[in-house]
């Protein structure tokens, strides 16, 4: 995520885009001369300009928001070549690297969630703080937040809120947005704000009533955890033995999918001597960070946004991919196919 006010680590053409753990993140990339990386959230490019200032390392860029890639053109352009960037979603990243005519890469980094460009933009409607359309999609295709505030029920709301937004309010704001729309639809940030808010009442050095709310909905409308496990996993079948996959994460539900991803992924086998059908797979990783890593104090204090970031890291091993459930590692929630049936 790129926040901040520092004018001094811009990562795009605005000078308020500041990518939060970038050095640390490509640093544990293992970025060497002539190595290929995929930057899956490419955002404002500044995981990217840091990789590419690595002599002769190649980048595949993606990002599932058109305007993301639009304002990449010109770092692709001075990257003379060593940059392709691609407006898709990262739980593609295979089929993207493939389309570029690559088999294996050496370093895969995801930094989730959404751009300062997106929330400070208020007509994408991500922000509580600035009144707009409720929009909160991502990319260009599906369902927006006022259409699932529309569709789904009361019960389906709460699940997605106390779930994706982990606040325990929910049923009280479930029953306010089924009550509201009843009068009229519920289309503008600031009208979902104030439902909330009504609600949740502000208490001194508390997050803003309506945080959890609009997270819950921004997950829930961008697949984004499904996005995760589906693009850890892509990871997995596409990184050469040795190559490294580092991930950026911002809130618990997040990081709980990549730590439980890694931590199966990289356990040793289990063998019995009885029945050794059961022995499990060889380790696909091996984990670099002990722990996850935040930002320093420093980082934190320059951005206030950086503060829940954790990074994790890990290394391929030689062992195949293995085939991936991905529904293990989602909480349990309605899906968005279950709400709007026909979607992915
Ligand atoms: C936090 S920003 C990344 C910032 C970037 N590291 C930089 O230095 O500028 C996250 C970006 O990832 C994109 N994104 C989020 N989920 C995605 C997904 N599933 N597929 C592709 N892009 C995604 C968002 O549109 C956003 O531009």
């Amino acid at each position: 995520m790129m926040t901040g006010s520092d004018s001094n680590a811009v990562a795009g053409g605005l000078a308020r885009h500041i990518p939060v753990l970038a050095r640390r993140a490509v640093e544990w990339l293992g970025v060497h001369d002539g190595g290929i990386y995929v930057d899956g959230t490419f955002g404002a490019g500044g995981y990217s300009r840091l990789i590419l200032a690595a002599p002769g390392t190649r980048v595949i860029g993606i990002d599932r928001d058109q305007n993301a890639v639009a304002q990449g053109t010109t770092l692709v352009s001075a990257a003379d070549g060593r940059l392709v960037l691609v407006e898709d979603r990262f739980s593609n990243l295979e089929a993207v690297v493939e389309s570029c005519g690559i088999a294996a890469v050496d370093g895969v980094v995801f930094d989730l969630g959404i751009s300062s460009m997106q929330i400070d933009e208020a007509s994408r409607g991500f922000s509580f703080r600035l009144d707009g359309p409720l929009d909160m999609r991502m990319g260009r295709d599906g369902p927006s937040a006022a259409d699932i505030l529309a569709r789904a029920s009361e019960r389906d709301l709460a699940a997605i809120i106390r779930t994706l937004g982990e606040e325990h309010h929910a049923r009280a704001i479930a029953r306010a947005i089924a009550k509201a729309r009843e009068a009229q639809p519920i289309t503008t940030t600031r009208s979902l704000a104030d439902i909330v808010a009504r609600v949740v009442h502000a208490r001194d050095g508390m997050i803003h009533p309506a945080t959890r709310t609009f997270q819950a909905l921004r997950i829930f409308i961008n697949d984004e955890l499904l996005e995760l496990a589906r693009g850890l996993a892509g990871a997995e079948r596409i990184l050469k033995p040795g190559g490294r996959l580092v991930v950026v994460a911002f809130h618990s539900l997040e990081d709980r999918i990549v730590k439980t991803f890694l931590a199966e992924r990289s356990r040793p086998p289990a063998s019995s001597r009885h029945r050794p059908e059961l022995a499990s797979a060889p380790p696909t990783f091996r984990v670099l960070t002990k722990k996850p890593e935040p930002p320093d104090e420093a980082e934190i204090a320059a951005n206030p946004r950086a503060r829940s970031a954790k990074l994790r890291a890990a290394e391929r091993s030689d062992a195949a991919a293995r085939a991936t459930v991905v529904q293990t590692l989602l909480p349990r929630v309605p899906s968005l196919s279950d709400l709007m049936p026909g979607r992915a």
